[in-house]
């Protein structure tokens, strides 16, 4: 059997990661991976319901630890439920968000301590950690202006305020530049194709 793969996509508001994900899945399997796609928070029925606490509702209906226990609650049942026995099975997982969103969004966006949040991964998630995180990247305003030309309901995070938003930004780099063996930064205020082709060339540098 071969080895599964856990590849993340992480990026903040608007980054393009659901197609990328979506185009990389496609052609995974095109040269014969067997590839699933998941979420968070979400990917497990548990972890759905705790999703629909998370991303409607007023933007501060939580504070950022009962946010983040919420995220690794989610995260926990994700894992058990869907992404683990995927990856026993010798499938590549692919998953828009993972814990890298926590540190950004409620570490560097609402303030919530880095220790806390790595004290929580370590409760829940254990040392398993993905093998490649690409975090698309691209200027908060852009991404923002993408995002409201998306539409749909789920948008309480999308309500925040600028500032909180270039937080995150920032958080994304500093998480890549904290661990560049498993981090990839692909600049993503760019066309679809040329993202895709990036996010390829690290696919085949770093996991073929
Ligand atoms: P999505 O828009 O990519 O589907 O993600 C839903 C929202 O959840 C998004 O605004 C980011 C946020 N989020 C966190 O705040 N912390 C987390 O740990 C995760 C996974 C997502």
């Amino acid at each position: 059997m071969t080895a599964g793969r856990f590849i993340t996509f992480e990026g903040g508001e608007g980054a393009g990661k659901s197609t990328q994900l979506r185009r990389l899945a496609e052609t995974l399997r095109a040269r014969g991976r067997d590839v699933i796609t998941t979420r968070e928070p979400g990917g497990s029925p548990g972890a759905e319901q705790i999703r629909g606490l998370l991303v409607s509702g007023d933007p501060d209906r939580w504070d950022g630890m009962t946010e983040a226990l919420l995220h690794f609650a989610a995260r926990r049942d994700h894992l058990r439920s869907t992404v683990w026995p995927a990856l026993e099975a010798g499938k590549w997982v692919l998953c828009d968000r993972f814990a890298d969103s926590t540190l950004a969004y409620q570490g560097y966006g609402h303030g919530l301590p880095h220790e806390a949040i790595r004290d929580l991964y370590r409760i829940a998630v254990g040392n398993f950690k993905p093998d490649l995180t690409l975090i698309l990247d691209l200027p908060v305003e852009t991404g923002l202006a993408r995002a409201a030309g998306r539409g749909g309901e789920e948008d309480r995070y999308e309500k925040m305020k600028g500032g909180f938003h270039q937080r995150l930004r920032d958080g994304f780099l500093a998480i890549a530049a904290a661990e560049p063996d498993r981090c990839a930064v692909v600049p993503a205020d760019r066309g679809e194709d040329e993202v895709f082709g990036a996010i390829l060339a690290v696919i085949d540098e770093r996991l073929s």
